[in-house]
């Protein structure tokens, strides 16, 4: 997959690139990623990238030409993917998102910065807009790392194991259950005992109790669009949290 990152701040996305599975995905040819400079594209000796808004006001805004000449440029050099503007306006990131824009062959990063972008650039060049949360940042670059990381890793070959993708937290609406590994104490706390029985059958079914359990305690918005297969239903009946469940989700045992 190609990733063109158009930013005033190159420099910001060497490092986060250069290590771990980013890395090893950028090696292997599984992504690509091209960084523009939106300097190189001002028409001015000082490299000008933005100016003061019209009708007054804070901040600067960024200039409609160089983002326009630098979207071309990198049509031109084959990129004719969806052109997503990182701006705390655009529509919330989530995990469906990522699988969204993993199923594209390319995308055009833009990352806004100042208190915007000229509104003729957004309405004219941009297919998407992607807020990655209710908060502001300095700017689009980090925002753009997080879209290009969340999206890497759901792409075949990316994750060292096929399934982790898979297994995550959110692949489902269920948050992940606790996790251990050695020692089997630790500061005088243990290890369930069901982890170490090595029934696996038993540890698949304690660990969606303990997932639907974390779930319920911490984010049970998200149980509101879980679905439950019949075995599932009887597991949660077993440990007495049907009704915990059914207060929270629009699925329903009784229906099967
Ligand atoms: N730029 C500034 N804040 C942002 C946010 N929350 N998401 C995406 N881009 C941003």
């Amino acid at each position: 997959m190609l990733f063109d990152v158009l930013t005033i701040f190159p420099d910001l996305f060497r490092s986060p690139l250069e290590e771990g599975i980013l890395r090893k995905a950028r090696e292997e040819g599984k992504i690509r990623i091209r960084l523009t400079d939106i300097r190189d594209f001002a028409d001015d000796r000082h490299a000008t990238t933005d100016d003061r808004p019209f009708g007054g006001g804070e901040g600067m805004v960024m200039k409609p030409e160089p983002l326009a000449a630098a979207v071309e440029k990198v049509r031109e050099d084959g990129n004719a993917g969806r052109v997503i503007l990182l701006t705390p306006q655009g529509r919330r990131y989530t995990q469906d998102v990522a699988r969204e824009l993993a199923a594209e062959e390319s995308l055009v990063l833009v990352c806004g910065r100042y208190e915007g972008v000229d509104e003729r650039f957004r309405a004219s060049f941009c297919d998407d807009e992607i807020s990655i949360g209710d908060y502001i940042l300095t700017g689009g670059e980090l925002a753009a790392m997080v879209l290009i990381d969340s999206v890497s890793r759901l792409l075949p070959g990316v994750l060292g194991c096929p399934d982790s993708a898979g297994k995550d937290t959110f692949s489902r609406s269920l948050l992940k259950h606790a996790q251990y590994t050695r020692p089997r104490e630790f500061r005088g706390i243990g290890v369930p005992e069901v982890l170490l029985s090595g029934d696996h059958g038993e540890i698949e079914r304690y660990r969606f109790i303990e997932a639907v359990r974390r779930t319920i305690e911490r984010r049970p918005d998200l149980l509101a669009r879980e679905r439950f297969s019949r075995e599932e239903w009887r597991l949660l009946k077993k440990q007495g949290m049907a009704g915990a469940v059914s207060a929270v989700t629009a699925d329903s045992d009784d229906e099967r």
